[in-house]
C-alpha cells in the first residue's frame, strides 16, 4: 500500500468508525454487526501501526483508553463553572418568573429539561476536534480528565458538518447508566468487593482514575447541555442545543419529551409532574427539571449574581418517601460470609416497584435508628438502588416494644459471629461449611468469567450442593452420570452436557483458574496481572510479601489476602486436589515461550507509536519478560522505550533525570 493510499485508507475508516459510534451511542440505532466492527478497528489500529505519519490524536482507536494519568494538570476554566439555584415548589417557580418579569418586559419563553443527576464536565473543541476535558472543580479550576473523557463513546472526538465555531465549550454531565451500574455492581458481587452505593458517586470516582483504559470499561454516558464560547451564531438556547445535535453531540430530543419549550408556569408544572411520574422509566438518574431563559438576548439581560445566572433555576424532586411496617428483620450472609440485616416491610408501591425489603446495612445503623419490630418505618428511594430505611415514626410505637438485639451467632451454621475492629459488618468466620458461603464460592468458580462451565447455572449447584454431591469445586470433577441421573430434572442430554462443560473447563487458562479459585481481592484484572507475573500457581503460592507487591498493581490490601489464602490448610489442599483433575495451573507453552526473567527488576515507561508492535503488544512483552511498565518518569524509571511522536514533556523529563531512551530494535536486542 502506498502512502496516499494509507492516508486514505485511514481517514475512510475512522470516519465511517466514528458514525457508527455515533448511530449506536447517541442515536441507539444499530447500522453494524459487533464483528465488522471490530473488524474495521482491528485494521484502523493496524494501519496505524504501519503508518504513524497518519495517526491522529482523536482517532477512534484511542477511545480503549490506554494513558496513564498521574496527576491531573488543573486548568483555569475561561468561563467559571457556575451552579444554579434550587426550587422546590410551584410558587419558587412563580417567583422566579416575577424577578425576571421586573427585568425584561417582552414576551418569555423557557426552555425545561431534565436536571441529570452526574457529573460536570467542559470540554473544548478546536477547528472541530476535541482539545480538552475539564472537571468543575471549584468552578474556577478544575482538573484536566481529557484522555478519560475520549474513552466516552457518546462524546465526539470529531464533530460532523463544518458549521461550528472555530473555538467553543461544551457543558454537559457525564454517567453511568443505571443497567450499566447494576452489572458492575454484579460483578464486584462476584469477587466479594463492597458494593458501590450509588452511580453519581461511582461516575464521579471513574472520571478521576489514573488508568483510562478501566475507564473505557466502566460504560459512562453523557448529555450536554450547554455551549459557550465568543460570539456563537445562536438566538435562543434551543437552537444550540439543535445545532450540538447536528455536530454529534449526544443532547436531548423533542420527540420523547426530554426538552420542551413552554409559554406558562402551567406548561413548566406539567413538564415538572410529567417527570416526577416517569423519571423511573429513564435508564440514568435524574434529580429534577432545569428551567431555562430561551432567548439568548434576554440571558444576557438578566446576568448572573456570583453564584448562578438569573436566567435558570432548578426544581428539584423530592426524594420518593412513603410510611410501611416492618414485619421482621432476617440476616443474609453473603460469599464472604458478611452479614446484611434486611429489613422485611409490608408491601409498599414506591417509586415505580413494590418494596418489600430495604437493607439495613450493619449493626450500628439499626441501632442509631432504634428501630424495632412493628415499627412504622420512612422507606426512601433516592440515587440508591436499594430502597433505604430513613426514620421511625416513634409516636405510632407500642409501648411495650423492645431494643432490636443484633444476632450474635450465623443464621445458616449458628457459628459465633465477629467483627473486626474497623469493620461495619459481622462477619461468619465459617468459611469452609457455612452453606450460604460454599455455594457462593463453587457458584463464583463456575461463572461465566471464571471457569465458564457450559451446563451448570447457580441452580443446580444449589441441587448439587443439597444433595450432597459437592462441598468445594474441585468435587465437580469427580461427578459421575450415575450419580447425576436420578436426581430432578435432570435428563441424560443435561448430565452429558453438564459433564462435558466440566472436563472442557480443564483447559481455561490459568488466570482464569486463579480469578475462580477466589482469593478475595483477586478480581479478574488482578488474576491476569499475578499470572504474568508469577506464571504458575507454585511460585505464586510461595511468593513472600516483598514478592507480591512486587507485581504491577498488587498492593498491600490484596498481598495479604494472597498470604493468608494460601497460609490455609483447606485452601492448598483444594488447590493440590484442582492440580490433580488437570486444570491449568500455570500459563501455556505459548506464553511461556514469549517469556523469560530477562527484565527482572527493570522498570519502563512506553511512549508514542512503534511499527513492530502495537504499544499494549509491546507492554504485554515487557510484563511477560519480568519487567514493569508504569504510566510516568520518575528517578526509578530504568529505560524509557520511545516510539514516534514521543511526547516533549516526556522526552525532557527523561533527559532531566538522565533516564536511558531506547527504540524499539534497542529493546528487542535486550530480549
Ligand atoms: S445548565 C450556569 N442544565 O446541575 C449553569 N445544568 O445544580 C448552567 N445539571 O452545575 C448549568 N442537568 O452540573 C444545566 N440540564 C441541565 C443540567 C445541569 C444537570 C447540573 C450542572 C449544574 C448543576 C447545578
Amino acid at each position: 500500500m502506498t502512502e496516499t493510499e494509507a492516508k486514505q485508507k485511514i481517514q475512510k475508516l475512522s470516519k465511517e468508525i466514528n458514525q457508527h459510534n455515533y448511530n449506536y451511542y447517541t442515536l441507539s440505532e444499530s447500522t453494524i454487526s459487533d464483528y465488522e466492527f471490530d473488524m474495521m478497528l482491528e485494521e484502523l489500529i493496524r494501519l496505524e501501526q504501519e503508518f504513524p505519519q497518519f495517526a491522529d490524536k482523536n482517532s477512534p482507536t484511542q477511545r480503549v483508553g490506554g494513558e496513564i494519568t498521574k496527576v491531573f494538570e488543573p486548568v483555569k476554566h475561561r468561563y467559571p463553572m457556575l451552579s444554579l439555584s434550587n426550587s422546590y415548589s410551584r410558587e419558587e417557580i412563580i417567583e422566579f418568573e416575577n424577578r425576571i418579569k421586573k427585568i425584561i418586559e417582552n414576551s418569555l419563553e423557557y426552555v425545561c429539561e431534565l436536571k441529570y443527576d452526574g457529573v460536570a464536565i467542559g470540554i473544548t473543541y478546536i477547528d472541530g476536534n476535541l482539545f480538552r476535558a475539564v472537571t468543575r472543580g471549584d468552578g474556577v479550576q478544575g482538573d484536566d480528565i481529557t484522555a478519560n473523557i475520549k474513552t466516552i463513546k457518546s462524546i465526539p472526538l470529531k464533530l460532523q458538518g463544518n458549521d461550528y465555531p472555530k473555538e467553543f465549550e461544551i457543558r454537559g454531565e457525564i454517567f453511568i447508566p443505571k443497567n450499566t451500574f447494576e452489572k458492575l455492581n454484579r460483578e464486584r458481587e462476584e469477587i466479594g468487593e463492597q458494593l458501590y452505593a450509588n452511580a453519581r458517586n461511582t461516575a464521579s470516582g471513574t472520571i478521576k482514575m489514573q488508568d483510562s483504559s478501566v475507564v473505557a470499561q466502566r460504560g459512562l454516558d453523557s448529555y450536554l447541555y450547554f455551549v459557550l464560547g465568543e460570539k456563537l451564531p445562536f438566538k435562543t438556547h434551543l437552537e444550540s442545543i439543535e445545532k450540538a445535535k447536528e455536530w454529534g453531540f449526544k443532547v436531548p430530543t423533542l420527540h420523547n419529551n426530554m426538552i420542551k419549550c413552554c409559554k406558562s408556569i402551567e406548561e413548566i408544572v406539567s413538564f415538572i409532574d410529567y417527570w416526577d411520574k416517569n423519571r423511573n422509566q429513564l435508564n440514568f438518574e435524574i434529580d429534577g427539571v432545569v428551567i431555562k431563559v430561551n432567548n439568548y438576548q434576554q440571558q444576557e439581560e438578566l446576568g448572573f449574581t456570583a453564584k448562578s445566572p438569573k436566567w435558570a433555576i432548578a426544581y428539584k424532586f423530592k426524594a420518593e418517601k412513603v410510611k410501611t411496617k416492618l414485619l421482621e428483620i432476617t440476616y443474609q450472609v453473603g460469599r464472604t460470609g458478611a452479614i446484611t440485616p434486611v429489613a422485611n416491610l409490608q408491601p409498599v408501591f414506591l417509586a415505580g416497584t413494590t418494596v418489600k425489603r430495604a437493607s439495613l446495612h450493619n449493626a450500628d445503623q439499626i441501632e442509631k435508628l432504634d428501630i424495632r419490630i412493628g415499627d412504622e418505618v420512612y422507606v426512601e428511594k433516592g440515587g440508591e438502588i436499594i430502597p433505604k430505611i430513613v426514620g421511625v415514626e416513634i409516636t405510632q410505637r407500642d409501648i411495650f416494644s423492645q431494643p432490636t438485639k443484633y444476632i450474635t451467632h450465623c443464621p445458616e451454621c449458628n457459628t459465633l459471629l465477629l467483627r473486626t475492629e474497623g469493620d461495619a459488618k459481622h462477619y461468619c468466620p465459617n468459611e469452609w461449611t457455612c452453606p450460604p458461603q460454599v455455594k457462593g464460592k463453587i457458584q463464583h468458580f463456575i461463572s461465566r468469567k471464571a471457569m465458564n462451565i457450559d451446563g451448570l447455572g447457580d441452580e443446580t449447584i444449589e441441587q448439587l450442593y443439597n444433595s450432597g454431591l459437592i462441598s468445594k469445586s474441585s468435587d465437580l470433577y469427580f461427578l459421575t452420570a450415575e450419580q447425576l441421573l436420578p436426581l430432578e430434572r435432570m435428563a441424560e442430554k443435561s448430565v452429558n452436557n453438564m459433564l462435558s462443560g466440566i472436563e472442557s473447563s480443564k483447559n481455561i487458562p490459568f488466570e482464569r483458574v486463579l480469578f475462580a479459585i477466589g482469593i478475595r481481592f483477586v478480581g479478574e484484572t488482578v488474576a491476569k496481572k499475578l499470572a504474568k507475573h508469577f506464571k504458575n500457581m507454585d511460585s505464586l503460592a510461595a511468593a513472600c510479601y516483598e514478592e507480591l507487591i512486587e507485581a504491577d498493581e498488587i498492593g498491600e490490601k490484596i498481598a495479604h489476602s494472597i498470604l493468608n489464602f494460601f497460609k490455609t490448610e483447606n485452601n492448598t489442599s483444594e488447590i493440590e486436589k484442582l492440580k490433580s483433575v488437570g486444570l491449568q495451573f500455570s500459563l501455556s507453552e505459548q506464553q511461556l515461550e514469549n517469556s523469560s526473567n530477562k527484565l527482572n527488576g527493570l522498570t519502563f515507561v512506553v511512549s508514542g507509536v512503534f511499527s513492530l508492535f502495537s504499544r499494549d503488544e509491546l507492554k504485554n512483552k515487557i510484563e511477560l519478560n519480568g519487567g514493569k511498565v508504569v504510566g510516568s518518569i520518575s528517578k526509578k524509571t530504568n529505560y524509557v522505550v520511545a516510539g514516534e511522536n514521543m511526547g516533549p514533556s516526556k522526552l525532557e523529563k527523561a533527559n532531566e533525570l538522565g533516564i536511558q531512551i531506547i527504540d524499539e530494535n534497542q529493546f528487542v536486542s535486550m530480549l
